[in-house]
């Protein structure tokens, strides 16, 4: 199931050693250099795994895990100017980007394209003319955003929005009080772990994408001068996060999971680990 997501696999790996303060081997780096070489599109982009369709998501991974290689073989080999031709086919008139060419549109896709194209230093503001006010019509009522204009608050949405209008300077315009109302609330008061959404389970995978929404917000508020964010702690009880990861998302053979009960797997290890 995962063989159309091989560079999230490296990704999530990558960025797991990463945030654990280990180091690559030189013979890992050039192997998953030349991994990644195999993925990426003549036309641009980056696919799931050699020979299938250029997507944003794995193009997000690729390009994220490449930055994090960091050599110089691993930054040149993406096609900076082939992947600026693709991501303008996959802009929309109102801003939004679709996943792929005729695919689906949702705000990873702004996010995705936002992200890699500040990384390789190809954004444009006639790329993403329009895509601020786009990302605007994704917040609800609750203060989350939904993956399209009129779609429930998820966090896995609401993170992608909010850093997609912090990567364009644009955070001030969204309404940040109800965003905060909406995301402390997400955090269960019994198991101190976070929901993605109103009335769903707790998920260790949302100590990211909800508890990545704090550190975003911190910097708005502190940037405000009508506002005032804690200097010690974030606006969340980190405490009862770190005891709903240590307590019950750890697989005592290694690896991090979503609740009691499941599996561990890579994504969920990425997506767990925090750092203190
Ligand atoms: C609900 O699944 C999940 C979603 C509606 C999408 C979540 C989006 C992300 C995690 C962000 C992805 C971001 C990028 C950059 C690719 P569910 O119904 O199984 O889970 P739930 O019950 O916890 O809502
Ligand atoms: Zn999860």
């Amino acid at each position: 199931i995962l063989d159309a997501s091989r560079p999230w696999l490296v990704y999530w790996i990558l960025h797991s050693l990463e945030l654990l303060g280990e180091e690559l081997s030189r013979e890992d780096k050039i192997n998953i250099t030349n991994f990644l070489a195999r993925c990426q599109d003549s036309e641009g982009g980056f696919a799931g795994g050699p020979g299938q369709l250029a997507h944003l998501a794995p193009t997000y991974a690729a390009v994220n895990s490449l930055v994090i290689i960091g050599t110089d073989d691993a930054l040149s080999l993406i096609d900076r100017r082939k992947l600026a031709t693709w991501l303008d086919k996959l802009r929309c008139p109102d801003g939004a980007f679709t996943m792929h060419i005729d695919g689906e549109i949702d705000i990873r896709g702004v996010y995705c394209a936002l992200s890699v194209a500040r990384l390789t230093n190809i954004y444009s503001s006639s790329l993403f003319a329009k895509t601020e006010e786009w990302l605007l019509r994704c917040q609800t009522y609750e203060g989350g955003f939904g993956g399209v204009p009129g779609m429930e608050a998820h966090g896995g949405y609401t993170f992608c929005g909010l850093a997609a209008l912090i990567i364009m300077g644009k955070e001030s315009l969204c309404n940040t009080e109800n965003l905060l109302l909406w995301a402390v609330n997400k955090q269960m008061r019994l198991e101190g772990g976070f929901q993605g959404r109103t009335n769903k389970l707790v998920d260790g995978c949302y100590s990211f994408w909800q508890g990545g929404i704090f550190p975003l917000i911190h910097s708005i508020l502190s940037n405000s001068p009508s506002e005032h964010a804690p200097e010690e702690s974030w606006l969340f009880n980190s405490q009862a996060l770190q005891e709903y990861i240590l307590l019950c998302c750890q697989d005592h053979r290694g690896g991090l999971l979503d609740k009691p009960g499941k599996s561990r797997d890579f994504y969920h290890t990425c997506y767990t680990l925090r750092k203190p």
